[in-house]
Parts: structure tokens; sequence; C-alpha cells
């Protein structure tokens, strides 16, 4: 089973932006964690990051027929994204959207998701440990169906 790990702009800089909404863990030390479960659940994984929204668009694209499930902080596209979302829909692979922050917590404009409503569900405000629940929740929906 496959599953794709995507990261949307400004992760690249995890552990050093914005650490009280975003704490301290680097991007890569929370990949090497994912992949650690991923092997516990049996799933294999692939990491992408990007500040562009095109080749965000692009690696969805390019999933189909690939990747069994999405795993996605999309970070600001969130809340701006009619590309991403329309990729998503196009490809109709089940994904699941994870914040590290508690988006209901924070500014109005990010208390909008304009991806949310398609994906199988959402976790936000656990830190890195959105990424690992997701992973789990995500896993255990793809082995069910
Ligand atoms: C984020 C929340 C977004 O609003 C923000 O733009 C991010 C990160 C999170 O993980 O909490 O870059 O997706």
């Amino acid at each position: 089973m496959k599953i794709l790990v995507l990261n949307g702009p400004n992760l690249n800089l995890l552990g050093k932006r914005e650490r009280q909404h975003y704490g301290s863990l680097s991007l890569p030390a929370i990949e090497k964690q994912l992949k650690k479960l991923g092997r516990e659940l049996g799933v294999q994984l692939e990491f992408f990051q990007s500040n562009f929204e095109g080749a965000l668009v692009e690696k969805i694209q390019n999933a189909r027929d690939k990747a069994d499930g999405i795993l996605i902080n999309p970070a600001a596209y969130t809340h701006t994204s009619i590309a991403l979302r329309d990729a998503l829909a196009a490809v109709e692979i089940p994904f699941v959207e994870v914040h590290l922050s508690n988006l209901a917590k924070r500014e109005e404009f990010r208390k909008r998701s304009l991806l949310s409503d398609l994906a199988l569900g959402v976790i936000s405000g656990f830190g890195p440990a959105s990424y690992f629940l997701g992973l789990r929740a995500l896993a255990e929906f793809l082995k069910k169906s």
C-alpha cells in the first residue's frame, strides 16, 4: 500500500519557523518518524514538499493509479487553493488533511479550508502528532476498503 505525504509552502522551515505555532521539529525529523510508523503499519511512503502550487498539483495528478492514499498538510494553500482542491477531486485518491496548529484557535482566515469537505477527515492541533494520527487513520481506512 502506497501513501503520498505532501507538504505545502513554508513547511520546509519547520523547526525554525514560528515555533509557538509549529514546534521545534524539522520536516526531515517528522518524515523520519513517519517512515518508522509506515514500516510498523506496513505502508510505503513517498514524501514531497513544495513552495509552489503548480508543483503540488502536478504531484497529485501524477499520483493517480500510483498512490492509494494521500496525507497532506497543504499549509497556506489550505485557505486559498482551488487548484489543489480540484486536483484532489480529479484523482479521487482518499486523503487526510493535517495541520500542526489548531486552526480553530487562530486567525479567521485560517478557519476556512477549501479542502476539508473532500477529505476523509482532518486532524489539527497536535503538532507533529497530527501527521502520525493522520497516517494511522488513513492506513486503517485503506486496509478496510
Ligand atoms: C498549517 C496552518 C496554515 O494556516 C499555515 O499557513 C501553515 C501551517 C499548520 O500545519 O498548522 O503553513 O497548515
